[in-house]
């Protein structure tokens, strides 16, 4: 399947198809997506707590971010990847998010980047998108700036907070961001964003009325133990899987069952032989 573009992304919205989108941080989790059919992948700063075990995203730098999308964009060439902005490559200022963003670009082969934020990052949106690189906003419960929030809480769940984020989607639009990231934020805000702007929204615990939907594959995956948000579904428990698996495998090699002889190597013919007389009469301990 060819690579879809944000022209085909507002075709989808126009049409009333669904898109579709995971979070992917590897090469091997990549081309399974790809092979799946997903429209479009994520790479998460979400990777600071499902790969790396940090509490939140705060302490994931540049670095991290370029090297797992260059492992995403090895297992997945033919589809749309967006690469998250961490904490403090884009917030002092529009110079530093132009200079990250192309970091991405060059480093990684992203096709978009992805920033936290409404109205108060709507310069840096600008400054990118005015460098020729393609932006994706995301609203709502932004966990790079949960502290404001007093945690990672709902957004948008009273009248005026859906009014303050539609004010935020509509200058996200303006600036010029292909997409929007809604997290976290009750269906009736979210129906209201979807339906007011001509970019697609896509939701991770919006509800069924965003233009898409996008999960963090660890937590549909049943992969990552330490919390799971209302808004998963779990779609494997590959935790349970992967359990089976490392015990049956212990339990084989204790037995003496693995390897077994098709997965041994296998000298040249006669080398056998020769080395069996070449180490005669040695002490062997076993
Ligand atoms: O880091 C991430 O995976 C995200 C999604 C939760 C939207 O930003």
């Amino acid at each position: 399947m060819p690579k879809k573009n944000i022209f085909d992304f507002v075709e989808m919205k126009e049409r009333g198809e669904k898109i579709t989108g995971l979070t992917a941080y590897d090469f091997s989790t990549a081309s399974i997506a790809e092979a799946a059919g997903l429209d479009w992948l994520l790479i998460g700063d979400s990777l600071g707590n499902v790969i790396y075990g940090y509490s939140g995203t705060l302490p994931v730098t540049m670095d991290m971010m370029i090297v797992h999308s260059q492992a995403v964009r090895r297992g997945a060439p033919n589809t749309f990847i967006v690469g998250d902005m961490p904490f403090m490559s884009y917030q002092k200022s529009v110079e530093d998010a132009i200079a990250n963003a192309g970091r991405f670009h060059k480093e990684a082969g992203v096709d978009a980047i992805k920033l936290e934020g409404g109205r108060r990052i709507t310069p840096q949106v600008k400054g990118i998108v005015d460098s020729g690189m393609l932006v994706q906003g995301h609203i709502g419960m932004t966990p790079q700036s949960s502290g404001q929030m007093g945690g990672f809480k709902v957004q948008g769940n009273t009248a005026e907070a859906a009014m303050e984020l539609l004010a935020d989607a509509e200058a996200l639009e303006e600036a010029g961001v292909f997409s929007i990231v809604l997290e976290a934020v009750p269906p009736e805000s979210s129906r209201l964003i979807t339906g007011r702007l001509k970019i697609p929204t896509l939701g991770i615990g919006a509800g069924p009325y965003c233009d898409g939907q996008l999960l963090i594959h660890s937590d549909m995956l049943g992969l990552y133990q330490v919390f799971t948000p209302r808004f998963v579904r779990k779609y494997a428990n590959l935790a349970e899987e992967m359990t089976r698996a490392y015990k049956e495998y212990i339990k084989e090699v204790r037995e003496g069952k693995f390897p077994a002889e098709e997965h041994f190597y296998k000298m040249k013919a006669g080398e056998a032989e020769k080395l069996g007389k070449l180490i005669k009469g040695l002490p062997m301990r076993k």
